[in-house]
Formats: structure tokens, C-alpha cells, sequence
């Protein structure tokens, strides 16, 4: 496996889904590390991102994507600690002076879009502040697990500004219309509890057991057919954006399209012969 693409704003960590057999594959995780400006997404950040996704789409070892951001560094001297963050927005010290032209071209192939296409499981790990364009990173995730500070919002429209990397539709489409409309029009945060009763979190933990925790679930999740994964996201996906009719449609093609992949014969026996599964992800 070629080693993953690394700067100074994005790293890559890879967890092996079983220790004693790296056939297996791994888990990315990937971190964005700007911890002093609460991990804001600059230009150098989103293009290490977008590297980043390509690196993950190309490397068949890797199965599951997790999302998360640099915890702060230790004070100055006579300086208050910074918060933690997941990533505190797009980084507000590039939007000035700027024109619709140059927005326009900033944000085509953004790196919202590049995560949400990645056709693997993705998790957003989120401890602390996931504001505007984190809050979207969050939503294109498939899945947010967070700690007790974990804080979304969209403050956008205090800068004049919405959501610009999907917000307008994922929040709505993930809590509701009257939440996502509460949220996006008057730029108040939510903390971690209401996030989860809202649907915005998966699962709430205490911090010491975050990462243990999510890296349980990506592992569990990157332990099945990396084929039917892709297969499952797909055909959930179509409940997002196609009619239900044309989903379901999609869903039988996709499910029966799985009886000629091996790894569904490979399923199957495991199971009748009580032995575990090695897939060969097609
Ligand atoms: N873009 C650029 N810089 C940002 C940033 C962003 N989105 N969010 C935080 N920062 C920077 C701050 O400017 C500050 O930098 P400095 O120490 O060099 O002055 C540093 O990160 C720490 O933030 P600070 O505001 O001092 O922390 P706080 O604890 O007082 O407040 C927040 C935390 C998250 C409430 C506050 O930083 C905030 O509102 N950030 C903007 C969120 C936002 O509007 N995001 C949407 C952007 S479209």
C-alpha cells in the first residue's frame, strides 16, 4: 500500500481492523491539524484534504474513513487555553475582499463534495466546535460520533453569509426542516446532548472514550465485505436524493447484482460453516 499523502495542517494514521492479520485492511484516520485557528479550513487544508480523499479512494486497504480535528496545542505563556475543535468553519481571514467570481471557483470540487462522494464508510469524530463548513464536513460524513464538546452550528448568517458546503440541504435532510431552519437563521450552536436527540450525532461519549469508541465502530463496520459497503451506501444514498419508487427499483438491481459477487458466496458459506468470512471485496 503506497503511504498516505501527509502535511503539515493534515495527517493520516492508519489502524489496522485486526492486529494480527493486516489482510484485513485499516482504518484512516485522518486529522486536520490547525489547531491555533481551531482547525478553520484554508485553502492549504481543503487541497490536503482533496489528496487525501483521492489517496483513500485509490488504496483498497483502505476500508473505513475517520474525520477528525487536532486537539489544541499547549498554551503560551500568559494566553488563555484555545478550545478543542473539530474544525471551526471555513477560515473567515480568506473571505474578505472577495468576489462571487473567486468564491465560485474556490468552491468548485470542494472538498464537501470530495468526502461525501468517497464510495467507503466515513465518520466524523467530533470533539469540540463543528461550525459552518465543519458542521458540513461533519454532514458529509456518514456517520458523526461525538464527545461532551462537541458544538455544531451554522454561524454563517452572522457574516452575511449560509451554508455554502451543503449545509442548506444535509442539515434538514439529517434533523428536520424546523430544526435545520432554527439553526441556519439564527447561527445558534447546539450542544452535544441536543445533537444527539436531534439525529446530528449517532452516539454520545464521554472524551477519554471518543476515539476507543469510534475506532470500534469504524473497525466492526471495515470488518465486512468492503463490495457490499459500497454496494449499502449507494442504495441508502438513493433514499436521499431519488423518489422512493426509483429507489427501490435501484435497491433490487443493487441486491440482486450481489448474488454474482464472490464475496456473497463467501458470506453465505462462512455462515452455514460457523467460520469467519474473508472477503475478497468483489
Ligand atoms: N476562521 C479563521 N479563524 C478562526 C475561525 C475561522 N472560522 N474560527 C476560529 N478562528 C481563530 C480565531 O480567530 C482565533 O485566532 P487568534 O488566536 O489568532 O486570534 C483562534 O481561532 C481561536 O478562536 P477564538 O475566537 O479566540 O476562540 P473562542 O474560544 O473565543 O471562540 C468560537 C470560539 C468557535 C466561538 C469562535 O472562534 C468563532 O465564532 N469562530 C468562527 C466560527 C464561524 O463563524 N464559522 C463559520 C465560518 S463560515
Amino acid at each position: 500500500m503506497s503511504k498516505p499523502p501527509q502535511s503539515d495542517e493534515v495527517s493520516c494514521e492508519e489502524f489496522p481492523i485486526e492486529a494480527q492479520n493486516p489482510h484485513k485492511g485499516v482504518v484512516a484516520k485522518v486529522t486536520i491539524a490547525r489547531p491555533d485557528k481551531l482547525n478553520a479550513l484554508n485553502s492549504g487544508v481543503s487541497q490536503a484534504l482533496k489528496e487525501v480523499c483521492n489517496w483513500v479512494t485509490d488504496n483498497d486497504d483502505v476500508r473505513v474513513i475517520v474525520f477528525a480535528g487536532a486537539p489544541p496545542n499547549p498554551p503560551a505563556e500568559g494566553k488563555r487555553p484555545k478550545p478543542n475543535a473539530f474544525i471551526a468553519g471555513a477560515d473567515i481571514s480568506e473571505f474578505v475582499g472577495i468576489d462571487s467570481d473567486t468564491i465560485r471557483q474556490r468552491f468548485k470540487g470542494n472538498i464537501w463534495e470530495a468526502i461525501w462522494h468517497l464510495d467507503k464508510p466515513t465518520i466524523a469524530m467530533v470533539d469540540g466546535f463543528a461550525l459552518g463548513g465543519g458542521c458540513e464536513v461533519a454532514m458529509s460524513c456518514d456517520i458523526r460520533i461525538g464527545s461532551e464538546r462537541a458544538r455544531f452550528g451554522t454561524p454563517e448568517i452572522n457574516l452575511g453569509l449560509i451554508p455554502g458546503g451543503g449545509g442548506t440541504q444535509r442539515l434538514p435532510r439529517l434533523v428536520g426542516y424546523g430544526r435545520a431552519m432554527e439553526m441556519i437563521l439564527s447561527g445558534e450552536m447546539v450542544d452535544a446532548h441536543s445533537a444527539l436527540q436531534m439525529g446530528l450525532l449517532n452516539h454520545l461519549y464521554e472524551v477519554d472514550e471518543l476515539e476507543q469508541k469510534t475506532l470500534e465502530l469504524a473497525k466492526k463496520i471495515g470488518s465486512k465485505s468492503p463490495h457490499a459497503l459500497k454496494v449499502a451506501k449507494s442504495s441508502v444514498r438513493a433514499a436521499l436524493e431519488k423518489p422512493m419508487s426509483q429507489g427501490l427499483e435501484e435497491e433490487a438491481i443493487a441486491f440482486a447484482g450481489l448474488f454474482d459477487s464472490e464475496d456473497k458466496e463467501i458470506g453465505v458459506k462462512a455462515f452455514l460453516e460457523r467460520s469467519e468470512a474473508e472477503w475478497v471485496g468483489r
